[in-house]
This record gives structure tokens, sequence and C-alpha cells, in this order.
């Protein structure tokens, strides 16, 4: 008996290339990552989360009708708001789930109420992504407020999906710096390759399923530590370290004790990550604006030393918890942050898949027993 694989598993998958993309790019020796051609460096200094969702949609810059015409529809209450059945379902969960496990849950129950859920055309899967994107942050912040017994609050047409994100958390509008600050981290999280959720979505919409379902599929990946929810971890470092003077010590028995350090290494980067000093940089200005650099400070020690200890660099998830907390903004929320912007990559991902479809069927190099003989459970 043979089961015709052509090769051994390979663990992890790596560097085992499973698709061609036009979406995006990521040189891991000179820590390079580009959008659609796009170096995020300049998307960063020039652009803003809006045009990039475009970019990553429609696969090229928008002319400035198409600019207005996208951030308009992106920002409109109609595409924002929630229907107020799913307020009421959020009403009924219990207080202390996470936000991350009320994210999937949400974004599932959306689809029921979507107008435009059986339909797997490419238009009806892009209007469905635009309220996906544009509904999700308002999802964020209304379970945020609910869990501490505050009323949602609306969106704000008026205001750009960072700054609303932030209004609708805190019910105040946000200063420029943390705005810009929110904007460039959903520039940077906004797609990474075949990373463990963006597969997990393709791997669903290559089953010709619905873009709710393969954004569910990528929330449930990101939520692990390994992925999205290091940056929460790097925040809960941060708080056992306490303070700027005791990081030192504090890193170097965790690396004695070979403890895996949240916010470094990465499959693909053999350099550091180019999104981290984007977040170093904002979180250290935001610190500054704030009178309290701590958590930057006790961070740049750890990551001196883990590169110098280890060689390994720091990735998108250490630096971007420090910024999000000097917004206000509580731990549990960072990954489900990271999943506002990343389910444009996902969708993305999604319409690219949908567009040239195969399904996704690997094989396993079986390892188990075979001429297994049954014995009747009398007899065992
Ligand atoms: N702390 C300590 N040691 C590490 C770390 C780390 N963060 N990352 C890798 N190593 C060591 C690991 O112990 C192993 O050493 P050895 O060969 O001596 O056993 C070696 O480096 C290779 O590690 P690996 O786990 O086989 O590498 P991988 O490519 O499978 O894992 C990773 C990549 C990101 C899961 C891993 O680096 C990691 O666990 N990092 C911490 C979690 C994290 O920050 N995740 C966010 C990733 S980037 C954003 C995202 O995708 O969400």
């Amino acid at each position: 008996m043979t089961n015709a694989t052509s090769a051994p598993a390979k663990a992890g998958l790596e560097d085992v290339v499973v698709s061609t993309s036009e979406i995006c790019f990521i040189d891991g020796h000179l820590g390079r990552l580009l959008y659609r051609g796009f170096d995020v460096d300049e998307l960063v200094a020039r652009s803003t989360f809006e045009e990039v969702v475009y970019l990553l949609f429609y696969g090229k810059l928008p002319s400035k009708k198409e600019l207005d015409a996208h951030v308009k529809a992106l920002s409109s209450t109609a595409n924002r708001k929630l229907p107020p059945k799913l307020i009421a379902m959020l009403r009924l969960l219990p207080k202390k789930t996470p936000p991350m496990e009320v994210l999937r849950t949400g974004v599932s129950a959306l689809s029921a109420f979507d107008p435009e859920a059986a339909d797997n055309s490419r238009e009806a899967t892009l209007n469905k992504s635009m309220r996906l994107t544009a509904q999700m942050p308002t999802l964020v912040a209304a379970w945020e407020r609910i869990r501490r017994g505050k009323v949602p609050v609306a969106p704000n047409p008026r205001l750009s999906l960072a700054g609303n994100f932030l209004y609708m958390m805190s019910g105040k509008k946000p200063n420029e710096l943390a705005t810009k600050t929110f904007d460039v981290a959903l520039i940077l999280h906004a797609d990474h390759e075949f990373n463990a959720s963006t597969f997990a979505a393709r791997v669903t919409a290559a089953t010709l399923s619905d873009v709710h379902s393969a954004v569910v599929s990528g929330i449930g990946a990101l939520k692990g530590p390994l992925h999205g929810g290091a940056n929460e971890q790097v925040m809960l470092m941060v708080e056992k370290i306490k303070e700027p003077a005791k990081a030192e010590a504090w890193i170097r028995k965790a690396l004695a004790e070979k403890a895996r350090v949240m916010g470094f290494g990465h499959r693909v980067y053999r350099v550091e990550d180019p999104r981290a000093k984007h977040l170093r940089r904002l979180a250290l200005e935001l610190g500054q604006q704030a009178g309290n650099t701590d958590a930057v400070q006790i961070i740049e020690t750890v990551a001196r030393v883990v590169s110098a200890e280890k060689h390994i660099f720091p990735n998108v998830d250490l630096f971007s918890g420090a910024g999000y907390k000097t917004m206000g903004i509580p731990t549990d929320q960072f990954t489900p942050i990271f999943a506002l912007s990343r389910v444009v990559g996902w969708a993305a991902h999604v319409l690219e898949q949908h567009g040239n479809n195969r399904l996704i069927r690997p094989r396993a190099e079986y390892t188990g027993a075979l001429d297994a003989k049954y014995v009747p459970i009398s007899e065992r």
C-alpha cells in the first residue's frame, strides 16, 4: 500500500510555495515588504489606510475621483453601522468573553444580516468585503462599550476609519498623533502574503465558500499566540517586567530558562521586520506626548538582549501594543485590532483565489499503522 505522495512532509510547510499571488511580496533577507509592488515604507509615509484598502482590493492606486467614492463608501453609516439585532446578540454574551472570540462570533453573525450573503460573484464579494472592513471596527468598539456597561457609540461618517474606531472606543475624538499612529498600524497590518490566517482564509475560499466564512477562518487562525496573539503577549510581558531598570535581568533570566519571547522571530524574515521600526517610532512619540515611555524603554532593552543573544529580531507584534496602550486600549483588544486591518488582506486573497480557483487539498505523509486488525470489544 502506498499513499503516493511526491515528497516527505515539510514541518510547518516552511518555504513551500503553495500558489502564485500578485498581492504581497516579502524579501525576508533584505527586510522589504511590498503591497501590489509598493513598498510599505512609502505607503506609511504617503498613503492612508483607506487608499491601501483600495490598492489591495483593486490592484492599483485610485484616481482622486475613485478614492473619494471609495472613502465615502467605507465611511458611510450604512456600511459602518451594525444591525440592532446583532448589538442585542452581543449583549447576551457573558461580559468576560474575550474580544477576539466576540469578533469571531460577530463576524459570523454579520453574514446572517448581509443582503448578498449567498452571492459569491466578484461584485458581491467586493461589496461584502467593503462592508466587513467598515463594520468590524464598530463591532470591536461596541463590545468594548457593552462589556464596560456603556452604550455603544454610533460611527461618525466624517472620521477616517482609524479616527472613527478610536472615537467609538472612548466616545471622545482622538488627537492627531493617536489617529495617525493608528492609521499607520492599520496600513502595516493589512497584508502579509501567505501567513497562517491568510492561508486559512484562502483554504476556506478555495472550497468556493464565501468571504464571511473565510474571514471567520482567518480570525480563528490569527487568535493564536504564535500569530496575531503575540502582540497581547508582549504587553503582558511588559506588565510583568514593570519598570525599565528591571528589563535586562528579567529577559536574561527568561532566555536562560529557554522561554519563547513574543514579538521576536519570523518564519520569513532573517532581519528585523520592516514594519517594526515604524511602530517603534510612533509608540515612542505617543509615549513622549503622554509623558510615559516606560513600555517602549522596556521593549527596547528586551530587543537589545534578545537580538544579541539569540540572533532573532523584532517582528510587527513587538511595538504595536505599546502605542495602543498609550491610547488607552485594553490589552485583550490588541489582536482584534490586528484583524480590523488584516480583514482587507484576507478579502483580497479571497477575491484572488475565487478569480482563479482550484481546491486546496494537500496530502499527508502517513506514518500510522497499516493493516490493523479489528478485534471485537469483548476480546480487547
Ligand atoms: N523566542 C525564543 N526563541 C525563538 C523565538 C522566540 N520568539 N522564535 C524562534 N526562536 C528559536 C526557536 O527556539 C528555534 O531555536 P532552536 O532551533 O534552537 O530550537 C529557532 O529559533 C527556530 O524557531 P521555530 O519556532 O522553528 O521558527 P518558526 O519559523 O517555526 O516560528 C515564529 C516562527 C514566529 C512562530 C516564532 O519565531 C515565534 O514563536 N515567535 C514568537 C511569537 C510571535 O512573535 N509571533 C508573531 C509572528 S509575526 C506576526 C504574525 O504573523 O502574527
